[in-house]
C-alpha cells in the first residue's frame, strides 16, 4: 500500500489526479464509487475540473459499493440520491450508465457481480472506511470470498449513520454491498480517511494483522492501494 499524507483539500486534490490520469488512458474506465463524508471533498473536485473542461465521464460507466434496503431511489437518504446530488449532477457521466444496487430489489443483488465482469471490471474502487473497519457494508467477520450480496447492519455502524436520519429507527438495519472479492476484484483501489476518529482502525488497517475482523486489512494483500489521509487519520501510523 502507498501512504500519503495531507490536510483534506491536499488529498482530494491528489485523488482527482488520479482520476484524471486514468480517464486521459482510458476514457471508457469503470469506476467503482462510495458514499459518505469522505469523499465529497474529491467529488467536488472531480465536478470543479469537469466543469472547467479538464476532465470528461462523458464514456465512463461507474458501480456503487452499495444501498440501504428499503429505501428507493428518490429517499434523500439513499445513496442513489446521494451520488445524484453530490457527483452525478456535476459531472458530464450519462445517468443511464450509473449503477447503484437496488435496495428495493434486493434478488438483483445476484447479478451485481456479472455485470461487472461484463463490463469489463472495475479499474479503480473508491473506498471509505467505518470506525469498525468495514469496506462498503462489508462489516467484521464477512468472508473475504464473498461477492455482492445482503447483509445485515452492526448497531455501531447504523449509530455512526444515525446523524443522517431524524432518528435511529429510521435508519434501515439491512444494506446490499459488493463483497469483499468484488472490492477486490478492481484493477486499482483508492482508500480515503479523514478525522482522528479512524486513527485506530487505519492503523490496524495498514500495519495490524490481516483478518476478516477488521475487513479493511485485507487491501493489503491487494497489489495497488493507494491510501489518502488527513494527518489526524494517520496520527496513530
Ligand atoms: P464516512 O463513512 O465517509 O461518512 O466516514 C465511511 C464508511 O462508513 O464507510
Amino acid at each position: 500500500m502507498k501512504v500519503y499524507i495531507g490536510d483534506s483539500a491536499i488529498i482530494a486534490a491528489m485523488a482527482a489526479d488520479r482520476y484524471a490520469e486514468l480517464l486521459k488512458n482510458k476514457p471508457n474506465a469503470i469506476l467503482g464509487l462510495a458514499t459518505g463524508s469522505t469523499p465529497l471533498g474529491l467529488y467536488a473536485e472531480l465536478g470543479r475540473r469537469c466543469s472547467a473542461g479538464e476532465i470528461t465521464f462523458k464514456s465512463v460507466r461507474s458501480f456503487n459499493l452499495d444501498e440501504y434496503v428499503g429505501l428507493d431511489g428518490t429517499h434523500d437518504q439513499s445513496y442513489r440520491y446521494f451520488m445524484n446530488e453530490n457527483l452525478f449532477k456535476y459531472i458530464d457521466i450519462d445517468i443511464a450508465a450509473t449503477r447503484v444496487p437496488s435496495g428495493i430489489d434486493i434478488a438483483a443483488a445476484a447479478a451485481y457481480d456479472d455485470e461487472i465482469e461484463k463490463a469489463g471490471g472495475i479499474d479503480l474502487q473508491l473506498l471509505g472506511i467505518g470506525n469498525n473497519g468495514h469496506i462498503g457494508f462489508n462489516e467484521p467477520g464477512t468472508p473475504f470470498g464473498s461477492r455482492t450480496h445482503l447483509v445485515d447492519l452492526t448497531e455501531s455502524t447504523r449509530i455512526a449513520n444515525a446523524r443522517f436520519f431524524s432518528s435511529i429507527d429510521e435508519v434501515p438495519t439491512q444494506a446490499v454491498t459488493m463483497g469483499i472479492r468484488t472490492v477486490m476484484n478492481a484493477r486499482k483501489i483508492i482508500l480515503m480517511a479523514i478525522g482522528s476518529a479512524k486513527a485506530p482502525i487505519i492503523a490496524a488497517t495498514i500495519n495490524g494483522e490481516v483478518t476478516p475482523e477488521v475487513p479493511a486489512s485485507v487491501l493489503q494483500l491487494h497489489p495497488d492501494v493507494e491510501v489518502y489521509l488527513d494527518q489526524e487519520a494517520a496520527s496513530l501510523l
